[in-house]
């Protein structure tokens, strides 16, 4: 069940900047939530969300449901030509585990609504988690763009999320996944086995014309350890904008939730 008109409302916001290098997006019309949400029937088993229409990415099969995760961080891109469209060369984020936050699963659940809108409330309300240049450049400070891990405090809702770990490409480009908070060497390098265009109501980001990034499935490459499947849902911002020089780079904040699953 989704919020279509907190979605539509999220997503029509005029920022007073398109810049995507704040620290943060405007908070002003995130709702509060509710939380926690008292449940006295039986815990729920979490079902991984659908985009509500057209293809969807195809399930999980039989592999089990480990970490549902909050990812907050960047897209990076490059351009090729002024007017083109910028190329995804990776991105970075910190994952936060808000299993717990799943409707009926625990006395921290949170609502139907509010799990769906987490996203856009962690990209609105908190700071983009990662050491940011400062020198006048775009992105993270490429040596070392991940600070000390801390657990997430989101505004408006009780339960610290617990730190897990962080999200980048390694140096040939593939998506890795390194959950070292889950303390159990949990490990994943993935191919992209399918994507599918955000719901047109995901909140667009920082600039209402760029938009949230693909949901995605990723499968375990061969390497990975204690993971078999990533999926990228519900995300919020991250899309670039049009190119406007040859070499040009950028990087757009965004979140996203990732559902881990393991064989
Ligand atoms: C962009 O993301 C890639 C992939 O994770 C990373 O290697 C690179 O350092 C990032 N660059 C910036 C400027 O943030
Ligand atoms: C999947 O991603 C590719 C590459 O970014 C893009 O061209 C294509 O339109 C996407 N497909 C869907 C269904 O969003």
């Amino acid at each position: 069940m989704q919020s279509k008109s907190l979605f539509a409302l999220l997503a029509g916001l005029t920022l007073a900047s398109a810049s995507p290098l704040r620290r943060r997006c405007s908070n002003s019309t995130v709702p509060t939530p509710t939380n926690p949400v008292n449940s006295t029937s039986a815990v729920a088993t979490p079902t991984l969300p659908t985009t509500g229409s057209g293809t969807q990415l195809d399930g999980p099969g039989s592999a089990t449901l480990k970490h549902i995760l909050v990812g907050h961080g960047i897209q990076n891109y490059t351009c090729s030509a002024a007017g083109a469209t910028a190329s995804s060369v990776g991105a970075l984020a910190v994952v936060w585990d808000i299993t717990d936050l799943y409707p009926g699963s625990s006395s921290s659940s949170l609502s139907a609504d509010d799990f769906n809108l987490l996203t856009s409330r962690v990209l609105r309300t908190t700071n983009i988690p990662l050491n940011m240049a400062v020198d006048g450049s775009v992105g993270a400070v490429v040596a070392s763009p991940f600070p000390d891990p801390v657990d997430l405090v989101i505004e408006g809702i009780t339960s610290t999320v617990k730190f897990m770990g962080h999200h980048f490409f390694d140096i040939n480009g593939t998506p890795t996944f390194d959950l070292s908070g889950a303390d159990d060497g949990e490990y994943f390098k993935g191919k992209k086995d399918a994507n599918i265009s955000a719901p047109s109501d995901a909140d667009k980001g920082a600039d209402p014309t760029t938009g949230a990034v693909d949901w995605l499935r990723l499968s375990d490459k061969g390497t990975s350890t204690g993971i078999s499947l990533v999926y990228r849902v519900l995300t919020a911002g991250g899309n670039p904008e049009t190119c406007t020089d040859v070499g040009q780079t950028q990087s757009v904040p965004y979140t996203a939730q990732y559902w881990i699953y393991s064989n």
